[in-house]
This record gives structure tokens, sequence and C-alpha cells, in this order.
């Protein structure tokens, strides 16, 4: 048996606070009963709760789409620097959510945030090949044999084999879609940098099946949706 409470605020949708104001008002049903106080102990597997008409969906573990912005850290806490958890209310801050892999604190764009250890360990092995394409600007062009060196594994400065990438020149060759299979530290960058070229701008467009949502704003999160936890192999 849980609180009505916390089961409602752990869904991510409402604060303690807001959800205290919500009961009060009538506006969540139990069975089909008003709710007679924000600490009423329920079994949620077995109780039906509505929140103005609409069920709430309890689940064990929380999934977090982020537009990650440049300039902050992706890490749980940091002394001195904002980290991605910082981005997060404190009712979802408090769940144990962690980033699935990492962007450098410059790049922007798709990150996953969440407590289930076991999809995270998925999606980030190498034995499942998740990929990831990422949008780039570089200061100068990539051309057709930039996109073979990739399409045939780069060879690192500090002698680091590559898998083979995909590089998708757009426009004038400044930017580029870039597809890889692996995350290795800093590995476009790298990459670009094998060429002759740097990175001016790195953002995420997708991970396996995710993709982020474009309406998210720099530093938006959402929860994902029940489609997008099972296609990425989360526990709906
Ligand atoms: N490659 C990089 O160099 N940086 C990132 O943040 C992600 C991939």
């Amino acid at each position: 048996m849980d609180r009505l409470d916390k089961l409602l605020a752990a869904t991510g949708r409402w604060s303690r606070r807001e959800v205290k104001g919500l009961v009060k008002a009538g506006r969540v049903l139990v069975d089909g009963v008003p709710a007679a106080a924000p600490e009423q102990k329920l079994d949620p597997d077995r109780s039906r709760v509505l929140v103005d008409g609409e069920e709430a969906v309890f689940r064990e573990f929380t999934y977090v789409m982020l537009n990650k912005p440049a300039g902050v850290l992706s890490a749980t806490e940091d002394a001195r620097q904002e980290t991605v958890l910082d981005l997060l209310p404190p009712e979802l801050r408090r769940r144990g959510l962690f980033p699935v892999g990492r962007l450098d604190k410059d790049s922007e764009g798709l990150l996953l945030l969440t407590n289930d250890g076991d999809l995270a360990h998925r999606l980030l092995s190498p034995k499942y090949h998740v990929d990831k394409v990422y949008y780039i600007r570089t200061d100068a062009p990539l051309t057709e044999e930039d996109r073979a060196a990739f399409a045939g594994g780069v060879l690192l400065a500090d002698g680091t084999e590559c898998l083979p990438a995909g590089l998708e020149p757009l426009g004038d060759g400044r930017e580029a879609l870039v597809t890889l299979h692996e995350g290795k530290f800093h590995q476009i960058k790298r990459m670009i940098a094998s060429r002759g070229a740097a990175v001016c701008r790195l953002k995420r467009l997708s991970m396996g099946t995710l993709v982020l949502d474009e309406g998210l704003r720099p530093g938006g999160f959402r929860l994902l949706n029940e489609e997008e936890v099972m296609k990425i192999g989360g526990k709906p």
C-alpha cells in the first residue's frame, strides 16, 4: 500500500503540493469515490485513480527525454557546475534518475534519463548496436572523401580505431548527419579532427528508436509516452 500523493507525484505530472490541491478540489477519484486525503493509502496494482476523469498510470520506472542545452554537464551532481538533473523539478529529481550515456558539456540534444539500470545497460552496450544520429556543424566543408573515410572506420590521432560510421554532408558541406554505432570519449569531435576540421556545433537527434521531440525547447523535457517506452525496450 502506498500514499496517494506519493503515487501521483511519482508520475511526474504533479508535485505533492499540487496533488493536495487536486484532492481538496475533489478532482481525484479512487475507485470511483473522491479521495479523502492526499495521505490516503491504496494498492496501485488494484485501485484505479482518475484525475479530472483521466486515469493515472503508475509505473515502476521513469523515462525522461531531455533536450540538453549547451553548457550543462551530463552528470547527476556536481559541486560547481549545473547538471542535467538540475533542469528537472524536485519530484523527478528524487527518483534516482541518471543520464543514459553522456553528451559533452557543449553538446546539445537528446538525452534519456531513467532509473531503469537494465535498459541503460542495453542501450550503451556495444553488443546491442544502438545507432545514435547527430547533427553537426563544422568549420570546413566535409566531402565525399570524408564520407568514405567514416564508412571505412576512422583511425584517431591516438591510434584508436573507430567502427564504420555514417557521414552525410548537408548543404554546403559544413553541416552533416553522423551515425555512430558506439560511443567513445569525444568521438565525433576526434573523428572530424582526424579529417582536418573542427566541430562547431553538435546535437544528438536520436538514439535507437527514440527521436528527439523537436517541440522541446533547449532545457525542456517530457516523460516518454508508452509507445516510446515499449520501442526502446523499457518497462511500461
Ligand atoms: N561525440 C562527441 O564528440 N561529443 C558528444 O557529445 C557526442 C559524440
